[in-house]
């Protein structure tokens, strides 16, 4: 037995007794980084194609490239860009098996060109061909040429572990991975071949792609005269099924309630512009609710003396005037500072806003 098939047998017997059966997510891992190696193997390959030892293009040079082109130099250069220098189970590998490589590269390469397939599969073991899993590379489900009959993923694909069950894509079940999932119809179906579309949006199963091919329709949908699954408009039900600060918004075999708008008292549909009637403190202005400027109505609102009148969305405020201060509900004139280190009060005068007396607004 050549010592390579002893040290792969070894590792992999170590492999089993130290990790077990189960251990299918490791032994895909393995996997992994064996063809990530390989993956830099091949570009690290083709990036010293046009290296040579120096530089120069004279005769000599040209004989020194060929010599390159399969020298120990080269190799070495190629296995230094393999790993990066953070992956440990990366150079591990490498490490280990380092001297696969130069047996490869000098006496491999021409009979066995594909690396991944004579160091990854052949020679480490640690993973398979396309379509077969587990110790002995068996086939998937479905069989190797076409795992799970083309519609999932064959569970260890590739690698030394799994269990060749198959996860099926959306719209597939059953261990094949031939049968149409809930909500899916066979277009086309033979022992090695299906193919599963999905039904309408208001179908619970069918047997087309049509409204019209449903068995039953789903919640929100109703059939009619023809026998077709159609959206069910919850918003023209009486009684309407939003509240009265809603409005409803029918959707394909559904609806929403959706709050109104703040300068709307009921609406029928979103902004100032689909009220019914328009809040307290707004008024209808070309069909939107707008803000009342209370403070430019004819009679003043704020009339308490040295007032003033600010006006807010949907309301309006009365304050102190500048100059001015609250003091038990009235507005008095505002101590002086003592020291005017602080300089003139203006700055602050008007936009200040704590010396509200009464705040009117809506409930
Ligand atoms: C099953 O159907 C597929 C797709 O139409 C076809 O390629 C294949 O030959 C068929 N196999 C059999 C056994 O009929
Ligand atoms: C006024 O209130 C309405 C309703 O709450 C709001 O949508 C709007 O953005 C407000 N406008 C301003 C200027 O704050």
């Amino acid at each position: 037995m050549p010592l390579s098939d002893m040290i792969s047998l070894l590792f992999c017997l170590v492999f089993v007794l130290s990790f077990g059966n189960g251990n299918a997510k490791d032994l895909g891992a393995l996997c992994s980084t064996c063809k990530q190696i390989t993956d830099n193997f091949n570009k690290g390959f083709e990036r010293t194609t046009k290296k040579n030892f120096g530089g120069g293009n004279t005769a000599w040079e040209e004989r020194k490239l060929s010599k390159y082109e399969t020298s120990e130099i080269r190799l070495v250069e190629i296995l230094e860009g393999l790993c990066d220098s953070s992956s440990f189970e990366c150079n591990h590998m490498v490490e280990e098996y380092e001297e696969h490589f130069e047996t490869w590269w000098f006496k491999r390469k021409t009979k066995h060109p594909d690396l991944h397939k004579w160091f990854c599969i052949e020679t480490i073991k640690v993973c398979c061909p396309k379509g077969t899993f587990g110790p002995d590379c068996n086939s998937c489900v479905g069989g190797s040429d076409r795992p799970c009959h083309g519609n999932g993923r064959c569970d260890g694909d590739g690698t030394r572990g799994g269990s060749g069950k198959c996860t099926c894509d959306p719209g597939y079940e059953g261990e094949f991975c031939l049968d149409c999932a809930e909500r899916y119809f066979s277009e086309e179906r033979n022992d090695t071949f299906s193919s599963c579309k999905e039904c309408h949006s208001s179908c619970t199963t069918c047997t087309g792609a049509t409204n019209k091919d449903c068995n039953d329709c789903r919640d929100g949908w109703e059939e009619d005269e023809e026998e077709a699954c159609i959206d069910i408009d919850e918003c023209s039900k009486d009684p309407p099924p939003c509240k009265d600060k809603e409005y409803c918004l029918n959707t394909d075999g559904s609806y929403s309630c959706n709050v109104c708008d703040g300068r709307c008292s009921g609406c029928k549909g979103p902004g100032p512009g689909n009220c019914v009637a328009c809040a307290e403190g707004y008024k209808d202005e070309e069909g939107t609710c707008t803000d009342v400027d209370e403070c430019e109505l004819p009679d003043a609102v704020c009339t308490e003396e040295h007032q003033e009148c600010v006006n807010t969305n949907g309301s309006y405020k009365c304050r102190c005037a500048g100059g001015f201060e609250e003091h038990d509900g009235v507005c008095v004139q505002q101590a002086q500072p003592e020291d005017s280190q602080e300089g003139p009060a203006e700055d602050t005068e008007y936009s200040n806003t704590e010396n509200v007396l009464t705040e009117h607004q809506d409930l």
